[in-house]
């Protein structure tokens, strides 16, 4: 009896060898692995070592060597197909019936693979012809090199309604298959089938093994939506397949650290700065199914998701669906994007170093679900603490291994402790001195809202934002009436930029309906030369078209409008960090009302502003 690979593939991933081991044999644990007396041949020492990162066993002394399967089958006498059901019922799976349908579907999958990758190679060969050059312009546009272009293989297809089904009638596939596959679809008036995708750049979804089984599909004008993706497969379940997974396979081997990205785009633009094991669910909530094929190339995948709030409400949505799941040494953490940025974009703009770093403010899964459950709701009464109290403790709860549960519960205790300690007017705890305990230490430092120092918009971000609002302000003087109260109540921290803040707000109240030139010419007898020239450069304006000296004033106003929200928001995000740190060191009932009120005014601003929506 054949299994589809596939199968097999899912029951070993879902599985862990040391759990079918463990459960004939003693397991002694070393490191990432076990070790155990080896059931193969006789002996008292444990040769036989248990890697489940690589889903064998293997003996040193006698060499047998295996997976589950085969481990099942040896120890407890079972043949191929009693193994599989058996392992199939441990791991949840049903077992593919073999009726005559089923071995037809079976071969009709196999078809549909190849009717993709013939489908597929058309897309490729018309992205690199010359009627598919308004596609492979559109993705050189998009920075993307031939390479890159190629070991993605993305394609393009044409605007007519039947150039790939021609080209595949032509090699001899079926209607009704290249229908299943969801490549062409059955028009309601005449019947007729017509292509599914026109005038796209085309992105091929592969399964792990890299074969093609969907498409996901760009437009390249103004046409909605503005991602088409294949329907429901046979082969294709959006749910269980990550885009990229196959590429980041092969290359998450040297890196082991997976990142989690949105979007295609966003996963191609980290393959282009060299980064090739970012992998994006597909416009659809991480499911477990995907949690736990992340998990198979990496113990702690990064979830780095848009910083807007549908990339926070899905990486929320992420969080609870790994708690269920969570297991010792597995997890998630989180490094969410600065507001309004895809990685994409982020790295066009600031380069991967600005990327790399906001990867390293990641926070862990622990924390995030802390800071989130923090974020959302007051806790300034002994009520809405206690409610803070019993939702994280609820939280807790859903982690369903009991091992990481308890250490979850030590930690958030410990947390909690802390917290409470603090009200209590914080006379015997540690904080702000160096503790001897390594374990008071690491709580001690995430302590409360660990997130938002981490999470907070990266440095480089936050200048660009503050020279955009600058530029604007140069090239639209005018703005200064609606915005200048505004502009005077920010604080740009670095010392250039903010006098040249003030110096700005100076020149543009002395007199009314100043032109650019004017503005310039007072900056200029100010010294300020290089650095208006450093602020109104390209790289500065190329993503801000608001701020250019050539858009118009109601653009003008609606950007800066936008950006100065964005900015305060940023800055109250700061102050909050920083006071945090204040009462770390020094608490007082003062600080401690800063920290809270300010926290207040966060909350406020983030449920009034719908900043992130618009863009
Ligand atoms: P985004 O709207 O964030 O697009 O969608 P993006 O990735 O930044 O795309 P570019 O940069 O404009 O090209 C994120 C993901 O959501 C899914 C896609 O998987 C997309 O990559 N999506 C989005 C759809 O499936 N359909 C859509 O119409 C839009
Ligand atoms: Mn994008």
């Amino acid at each position: 009896m054949n299994f589809a690979p596939e199968f097999l593939d899912e029951i070993r991933s879902r599985i862990r060898v040391s759990e079918i081991v463990g459960k004939r044999i003693k397991l002694l644990k070393r490191g990432n692995e076990f070790l155990a007396v080896c059931p193969f041949h006789n002996d008292t020492k444990p040769s036989l070592s248990i890697v489940d990162d690589k889903n064998f066993y293997h003996c040193f002394a006698c060499g047998a060597h295996g997976d589950i399967i085969k481990f099942t089958m040896e120890t407890e006498g079972l043949n191929f197909p009693e193994t599989v059901e058996k392992l199939a019922a441990i791991a949840g799976l049903e077992m593919p019936s073999q009726t005559p349908e089923m071995r037809l579907r079976e071969k009709r999958r196999k078809t549909l693979k190849d009717v993709n990758e013939e489908a597929c190679k058309f897309y490729e060969e018309l992205l690199w012809s010359s009627v598919g050059q308004d596609g492979l312009f559109y993705l050189k546009n998009r920075g993307l090199s031939e390479n890159v272009i190629k070991k993605y293989r993305l394609g393009f297809s044409l605007g007519g309604r039947h150039s790939l089904k021609d080209a595949m009638r032509q090699k001899g596939i079926d209607l009704s298959l290249l229908a299943e596959a969801g490549l062409v679809r059955v028009s309601e008036q005449n019947r007729e089938h017509y292509d599914y995708f026109r005038n796209r750049v085309m992105f091929p979804i592969s399964d792990r093994r890299g074969q093609v089984i969907a498409f996901g599909a760009r437009t390249i004008g103004e046409s909605q939506p503005k991602y088409l993706n294949s329907p429901e497969t046979p082969l294709f379940q959006k749910g269980r397949i990550l885009y990229g997974i196959s590429q980041a396979r092969e290359s998450s081997s040297q890196q082991k650290k997976i990142i989690v990205t949105e979007g295609y785009m966003d996963v191609i633009a980290l393959a282009e700065a060299g980064i090739a094991n970012a992998v994006a669910p597909l416009g659809t909530a991480l499911t477990e199914d995907q949690i736990n094929e992340l998990w198979r190339l990496g113990k702690e995948p990064f979830i780095c998701f848009d910083g807007d709030e549908a990339g926070l409400r899905a990486a929320v949505r992420a969080a609870d669906r790994a708690l269920p799941i969570l297991k010792p040494g597995h997890s998630l953490c989180f490094s969410m994007l600065p507001p309004g940025e895809d990685p994409d974009d982020l790295i066009k703009r600031l380069g991967i170093e600005a990327f790399k770093d906001v990867l390293t403010r990641s926070i862990s899964l622990a924390d995030f679900i802390w800071d989130q459950e923090f974020r959302k709701r007051q806790t300034n009464t002994p009520e809405r603490l206690a409610d803070f109290f019993k939702r994280i403790r609820g939280k807790v709860k859903e982690i369903s291994d009991r091992g990481v549960q308890e250490a979850y519960k030590d930690y958030t205790e410990q947390k909690i402790r802390q917290v409470r300690e603090h009200l209590n007017g914080f006379k015997n705890t540690t904080w702000g001195k160096k503790s001897n305990s390594g374990y008071k230490e690491w709580n001690r430092r995430d302590l409360l809202d660990s997130g938002s120092s981490k999470i907070n918009t990266s440095n480089v971000m936050a200048m660009r934002q503050k020279q955009t609002i600058l530029a604007a302000f140069i090239n639209h003087p005018g703005l200064i009436e609606d915005f200048g109260e505004a502009l005077g109540y920010l604080d740009f921290v670095d010392p250039f930029l903010d006098k040249l803040r003030l110096d700005i707000l100076d020149i543009t109240s002395m007199a009314q309906g100043l032109e650019v030139r004017d503005i310039q010419d007072h900056l200029s007898q100010r010294g300020y030369d290089k650095e208006v020239g450093g602020i109104l450069n390209s790289s500065v304006l190329r993503h801000a078209a608001f701020a250019r000296s050539n858009a118009s004033e109601a653009l003008a106003k609606s950007g800066v409008r936008e950006l100065l929200a964005r900015i305060g928001k940023y800055q109250l995000e700061e102050q909050l960090s920083a006071a945090q740190k204040v009462v770390e060191e020094e608490f007082n009932e003062i600080n401690w009302n800063r920290l809270t009120s300010l926290r207040a005014a966060l909350v406020a601003v983030n449920d009034s502003s719908n900043v992130e929506d618009v863009l």
